[in-house]
């Protein structure tokens, strides 16, 4: 490992080998076991600094080693490892190895993950393996379960290839048959949106229209934490809420752990968000954005189970409609626009391909999909601005970073009438 540039446990995730290791070292335990010793010194990642001391951190593991003489020891043998995480030692021994060989752990001794191992062989996490560890706070433990279960899942590709058929249970159900794998995945995209999602997030803030009364020091003013603190609910129609700094109302629709609304507000403190989700899904928001109010309702009701006088400033699909089919994102499209306030504006963070490049990440992404979810795809900038246009929104505009989602905002014309829009809508 000498030279050798730090280990990307996210960029180690796309191998099968790669993933399937790290995987068991996040679900057996063994990363949490291993995480238990902090090395003291700082030693090079590659594990030639000598022998730190180490602290033990875990009770059971200080007991396994034998009290106090343990805080004298460099890390945990295999035997430790495998009594703290309640694995098969000689499985485990194997892992150990091959985590060292990824660069994820080190050895005390400083070898190589050739290097036969003993009794006396310490290991321990290295600073870039730090994150499998589930109370790391940066961890990427829940990213690393759902792409996990997602490898189950592309198994099943030739069959998909064969049919067309996306090889999940609809979510309803999974929300209600095996709530804690359904539960881990929004865990992991709030994760994800933590580390990717600030670029979405200044996207739309700049893609927002000022708030009336709307001051300077208002853009950036508040931090995550403070996001939806202040709740605002939806406006009557027709009774919008004129004030001199009247809040931008926004409904993240299918929103989740609540992560892409309170980046944004984050951002625009003059943001008020609300997430709409299946019910069962509402205690993930309340662990991960306690701070956001909640509301129920369904994709598949019209204006998604909200009241027909109900408008909203902002209304949010993020990652969404890479789930269905054209025909389903056409109406998910034209429900959202009914939900907006004149001169609203409608957000959408997706996957769209770009002509321009030929990075494999949004192809995959596609590919992704449509194993996933019967009809799921990664669709194109020309489809979104068909749905967009139909559902009556003009003022269309896509916004690219550096990552693969980008950020479409559309605009509802002003004192356009729910009337008039549904029936130019019903003729398309
Ligand atoms: C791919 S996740 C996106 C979550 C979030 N918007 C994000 O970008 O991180 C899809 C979301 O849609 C929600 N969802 C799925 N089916 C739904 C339905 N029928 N009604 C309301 N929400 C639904 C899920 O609970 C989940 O939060």
């Amino acid at each position: 490992m000498s030279g050798a540039a730090p280990a990307d446990p996210l960029a180690l995730l796309t191998a099968y080998q790669q993933s399937a290791v790290v995987a068991a070292a996040v679900t057996s335990g063994v990363a949490d076991a291993l995480a238990s010793v902090e090395w003291r010194d700082g030693g090079a990642a590659d594990g030639r600094a000598g022998a730190p001391a180490r602290q033990v951190a875990s009770a059971s593991v200080a007991g396994a080693i034998g009290g106090s003489d343990a805080a004298g020891a460099a890390g945990l043998s295999v035997e430790q490892v495998a009594r703290e995480a309640g694995t098969d030692p000689r499985a485990t021994r194997i892992l150990l190895s091959a985590l060292v060989a990824l660069g994820l752990a080190r050895r005390a001794d400083g070898l190589v993950a050739g290097a036969p191992v003993d009794a006396g062989t310490l290991f321990a996490l290295t600073d870039a393996g730090a994150v499998l560890a589930s109370d790391h706070p940066q961890t990427l433990a829940w990213i690393v379960r759902k792409e996990w279960f997602f490898y189950g899942v592309w198994n099943e590709l030739p069959a998909a290839i064969e049919d067309g058929r996306g090889r999940i249970s609809p979510w309803r159900e999974r929300v209600e048959t095996d709530r804690a794998t359904a539960f881990g995945f929004l865990r992991a995209l709030d994760d994800l949106a933590a580390r990717f999602g600030g670029e979405l997030a200044e996207a739309a803030a700049g893609l927002l229209p000022a708030t009336r009364g709307d001051r300077a020091d208002d853009v950036g003013a508040a931090g995550p934490a403070a996001a939806g603190s202040a709740a605002a609910g939806p406006a009557a129609a027709g009774t919008g809420d004129a004030g001199e700094h009247a809040p931008l109302r926004l409904l993240d629709v299918g929103g989740g752990a609540g992560s892409h609304a309170a980046l944004l507000a984050g951002l625009r403190s003059d943001v008020r968000p609300t997430v709409l989700d299946l019910p069962q899904v509402a205690p993930v928001l309340a662990e991960r954005h306690p701070g956001i109010p909640f509301v129920a309702g369904d994709l598949a009701d019209e204006r998604f189970g909200r009241s027909a006088d109900e408008r909203w400033d902002v209304v949010l699909l993020a990652n969404i409609l890479h789930d269905h089919t054209p025909a389903q994102n056409a109406r998910l499209v034209r429900e959202a626009a009914r939900l907006l306030a004149p001169g609203g504006t409608l957000l959408l963070y997706e996957w769209i391909p770009d002509a321009g490049t030929t990075a494999p990440d949004l192809p995959l992404f596609a590919v992704m999909m449509m194993v996933e979810n019967d009809g799921g795809d990664a669709y194109s900038e020309a489809e979104h601005r068909t749905w967009l246009e139909a559902a009556g929104l003009g003022e269309v505009e896509l916004r690219r970073g550096h990552g693969p989602i980008a950020v479409v905002a559309a605009r509802k014309p002003a004192g356009r009438t729910e009337e008039r829009r549904s029936t130019a809508v019903e003729q398309q």
